[in-house]
């Protein structure tokens, strides 16, 4: 059941299901009460409020305290947390994709299942218990009498007693996030979530000392200092200073009229601050033209830090330089001791290929890598330890010491740390200091002779080297000859093991084939993967594909194509045979007479417009194709290269999705591009860069092809002038302007005629366009929504309203 429905549904059913939770006053209650999580899993609510504060600002926004939940698609866990939110009139629902943001939760490592319970005891203690009856968390009974429970008017939750004080208040346990008015106390702690859709704490904290604003990642025995910004503080007395989060600005105060502040942008509309995930502190604000929250101010970053500085940018080992990651000696293949975690994402870090271990301290070695700063802060550690040691004498500690992980340096200081987070290379002069980094790594005995012979056992050493590589060379002879031995075997076993079976695609002769398309010499295209020819079977016509870079075993490539062979839609093309001969690999297609959709929507051939009729239909048919892919298939199968290039259009110019499931055929090692990052720059969703790949990347590249069909050009058109060049750019400009209609292809009367339309399937687009790929809908939604489109415009003009709320574009 996608949103269309469940919306309606949710609306009708929504108050019967939650009077039971409703307190009689909104924004308060009164102990003993008892609360369940019992959200039926078919409505998938959302939210289950317990408080609301009714008061709010002019931008509509309230304060709830409630069972969220927090995790997607299926609500399976949840947290007690206080949001700013949008709540309706009915105060029960909030959409799937409702701009809810924790501003702070109830132990939020440990999330809790349905039917958990919050109780208010009579003797005031705030208890939350998950459904197998376990303490997860409680606001601890302070032995004082408690008379009852608010949330205030700036989103604090306190326990109050008769007098009206306060027992105990959100506000004194932060999470990651500060809202105006909220202070952070000297020594309290904004901890970071793990991820923007983990609400499990990760390392990074920023807290209010003494003297200023402090941020650390975590390692023991000592955190690693990552940013500074100290205040010219004298301190009168010893009362504590703290930080207020103020309306423009965030104010240091350490005593009556003793104050100092960080200017922050004024707020027109609700803001919070928070510390994210990446380590930077943002200053996000309600935007009421676009209805979600941007961020309107990167703290760090106005008191100089730059992206390269933040410990977890590159993961742990991770190089950062001018924003890529690297790992340490990445390209020197004679002494490689790291490797990416994910050869994909380089910026999830470095491991050493062998791991260090105690028990072999003696194969320890330092690996120098010059050139290289780290974020810690060298001056502060100085301080604190006081003592200066020379490098050498760093170095020597660290090898002894199992514990230390690396050694860096800058100038004659060292600090050694038990955990690396990133480094940065840096230009040799920026500041006139030398800087290099130490890594310790672990040597296998067989590595020895990398190691920088000390004098006494320098022959020994020698000796070992020449033993050590006529063993090696040896086992490389052994090795290959049983390669080739082996491979022949599976060769000649192979060429008679592939039985036809009923249903699969036909195998064909590579001589076969090259008769076809009268030896490969018309060519239709050239894609990622290898030349299309044009042939023809009988009175068939076809597409032959001569794979490139395909070198992978012939057993692995016909599973694929009878993977492949067995899908079969209407809106995808396809396969009809294949061949696999030697390294020789084809596939066989059907053919689509009208080619591939850029054909028709850049006017690179002086063809005529396409009428707004058939860009819904070929917009439907792209949505059916890989719906099927994401949902009907018996495996779910993800694109990954959604662009018009791969659409392709038979004489009625029904559409079909093309080259789906090609990836797998393709040996990960042929090519850097392909296993870097699969897909088309312009059309690549922003997790390429940072998450789990889903099929939701294929959502977003969608949402590109129909801004594309839309305005008839290309996302990345070089040829515009430079603020033009980025279609997906303008078209967030122009949805804070309210300008869409802009966007809309010129060359075609019938377009601009079917305005209101056109501007609707723009909000769908942008709906797909979401950078965090958990809010895109996915392609079953986008079809009902589609389908709903002509019919209703007035239901679709009601839910774009909805969906424009949740537009969550991010530069
Ligand atoms: C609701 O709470 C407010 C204080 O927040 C209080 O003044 C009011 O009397 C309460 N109303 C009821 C019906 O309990
Ligand atoms: C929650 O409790 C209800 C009624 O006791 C039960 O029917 C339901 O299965 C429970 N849900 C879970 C997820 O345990
Ligand atoms: C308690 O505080 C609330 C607001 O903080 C106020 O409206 C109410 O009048 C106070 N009640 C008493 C008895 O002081
Ligand atoms: C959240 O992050 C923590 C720590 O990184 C990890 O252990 C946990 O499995 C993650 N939870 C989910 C639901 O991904
Ligand atoms: C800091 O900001 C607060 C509130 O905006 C203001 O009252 C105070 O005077 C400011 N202090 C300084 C030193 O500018
Ligand atoms: C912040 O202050 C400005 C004036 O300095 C005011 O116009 C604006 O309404 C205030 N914002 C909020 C959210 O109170
Ligand atoms: C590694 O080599 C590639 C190309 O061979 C180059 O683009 C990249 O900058 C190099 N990386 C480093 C850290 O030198
Ligand atoms: C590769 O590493 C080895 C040992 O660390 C070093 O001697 C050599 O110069 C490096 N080569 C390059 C191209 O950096
Ligand atoms: C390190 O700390 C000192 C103060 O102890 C400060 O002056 C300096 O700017 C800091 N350096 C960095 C890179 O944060
Ligand atoms: C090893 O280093 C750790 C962290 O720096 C330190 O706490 C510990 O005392 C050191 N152990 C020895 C034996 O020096
Ligand atoms: C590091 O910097 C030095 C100058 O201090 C320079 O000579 C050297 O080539 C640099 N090394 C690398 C690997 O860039």
């Amino acid at each position: 059941m996608g949103p269309v429905k469940l919306l309606f549904l949710v609306i009708a059913a929504a108050a019967p299901l939650l009077s039971a939770a409703k307190p009689s006053n909104n924004s308060m209650a009164k102990p003993p009460m008892l609360w369940t999580n019992n959200n039926d899993p078919l409505f998938n609510l959302v939210m289950l409020p317990i408080l609301i504060q009714d008061y709010h600002n002019s931008d509509g926004l309230n304060f709830v305290a409630g069972f969220l939940c927090a995790s997607n698609p299926t609500c399976d866990v949840y947290l007690f947390a206080v949001l700013i939110t949008d709540v309706n009139n009915d105060g029960a629902m909030v959409d799937e994709n409702a701009p809810a943001q924790v501003i702070w939760s109830a132990n939020r490592d440990r999330p809790v299942r349905a039917n958990a319970t919050l109780e208010f005891t009579s003797g005031g203690n705030l208890v939350l218990r998950d459904a197998d009856g376990s303490h997860v968390w409680s606001s601890g009974n302070s032995g004082r009498h408690v008379d009852g429970m608010v949330i205030t008017e700036m989103g604090n939750l306190v326990l109050f007693d008769h007098r009206n004080a306060t027992v105990w208040q959100s506000f004194d346990h932060p999470t990651d996030t500060l809202v105006p008015g909220q202070s952070l106390m000297e020594g309290m702690r904004l901890k970071a979530n793990a991820s923007p859709i983990n609400s499990t704490e990760n390392e990074l904290y920023i807290t209010v000392l003494q003297d200023g604003l402090y941020a650390y990642a975590e390692s023991t025995p000592r955190p690693q200092l990552y940013f500074l910004h100290q205040m010219q503080i004298q301190r009168i007395g010893n009362a504590p200073t703290k930080a207020t989060l103020m309306n423009g600005s965030l104010s240091f105060i350490w005593g009556p009229d003793m104050n100092e502040n960080i200017t922050l942008p004024v707020a027109q509309y609700t803001q919070y601050m928070r510390l994210d995930s990446d380590g930077y502190l943002r200053l996000y604000e309600w935007s009421s033209s676009s209805q979600s929250w941007t961020v309107v101010y990167d703290i760090l970053g106005s008191m100089g830090m730059d992206p390269c500085d933040y410990p977890t940018v590159c993961g742990e080992y991770g190089i950062c330089t001018g924003g890529q990651c690297t790992c340490p000696l990445e390209n020197n293949s004679s002494s490689s001791y790291f490797k990416p975690v994910d050869d994909r994402k380089p910026n999830l870090g470095c491991t050493p290929l062998a791991p260090l271990t105690c028990q072999e301290i003696q194969h320890h070695q330092l690996l120098t890598i010059p050139n290289i700063s780290y974020y810690d802060n060298f001056t502060i550690f100085d301080t604190q330890n006081n003592k200066r040691t020379s490098i050498s004498d760093c170095k020597q500690a660290c090898l002894e010491n199992c514990s230390c992980m690396a050694v860096l340096c800058r100038g004659g200081e060292c600090v050694s740390v038990t955990k690396v987070f990133s480094m940065q290379s840096i230009q040799p002069e920026t500041n006139g200091y030398d800087y290099s980094a130490y890594l310790k790594v672990q040597l296998s005995p067989a590595d020895e002779n990398k190691k920088k012979p000390s004098n006494e056992n320098k022959k020994k050493v020698m000796l070992g080297a020449r033993l050590g590589s006529v063993t090696t060379l040896l086992l490389l002879f052994i090795v290959v000859a049983l390669y080739l031995q082996r491979r022949r075997k599976y060769e000649e076993k192979d060429e008679f093991d592939f039985d036809q079976l009923p249903g699969t695609p036909t195998r064909y002769s590579f001589e076969k084939l090259s008769e076809c398309t009268e030896e490969f010499s018309k060519k239709l295209g050239e894609g990622g993967f290898g030349s299309v020819f044009e042939g023809k079977i009988g009175e068939e016509r076809i597409a032959v594909k001569r794979l490139e870079g395909a070198r992978q075993g012939k057993k692995e490539f016909l599973a694929e194509v009878e993977t492949i062979g067995s899908i079969e839609h209407i809106n995808l093309v396809r396969l009809i045979g294949f061949c696999a001969e030697k390294s020789e690999r084809l596939l066989v297609y059907e053919y689509m007479p009208r080619g591939s959709l850029d054909r028709w929507i850049y006017y690179r051939h002086n063809n005529v417009p396409l009428d707004w009729c058939t860009r819904c239909r070929i917009i439907l048919d792209i949505a059916k194709g890989l719906c099927y892919l994401h949902e009907d298939c018996r495996r779910k199968i993800a694109h990954l290269d959604i662009k018009p290039q791969n659409i392709l259009l038979d004489d009625n110019f029904n559409a079909k999705v093309a080259d789906f499931g090609l990836c797998k055929l393709i040996n990960r090692d042929q090519s850097k591009v392909v296993t870097m990052m699969r897909g088309t720059p312009g059309y690549l969703a922003p997790e390429w860069l940072t998450s789990r790949i889903t099929e939701k990347v294929d959502v977003y590249s969608f949402g590109v092809v129909i801004m594309e069909i839309i305005s008839g050009r290309k996302n990345i058109d070089n040829s515009q002038p430079e603020e033009n060049v980025e279609l997906i750019n303008i078209l967030r400009e122009k949805t804070q302007n309210n300008q869409l209609i802009d966007l809309i292809d010129k060359h075609s009367d019938d377009m601009v005629s079917h305005q209101e339309e056109v501007v609707h399937m723009m909000k769908l687009a942008i709906w797909c366009l979401q950078h965090d790929s958990i809010r895109r809908p996915s392609m079953s939604t986008v079809i009902k929504v589609l389908e709903e489109l002509p019919i209703n415009i007035y239901m679709f003009d009601y839910l774009a309203k909805l969906y424009l709320m949740v537009l969550y574009l991010q530069s």
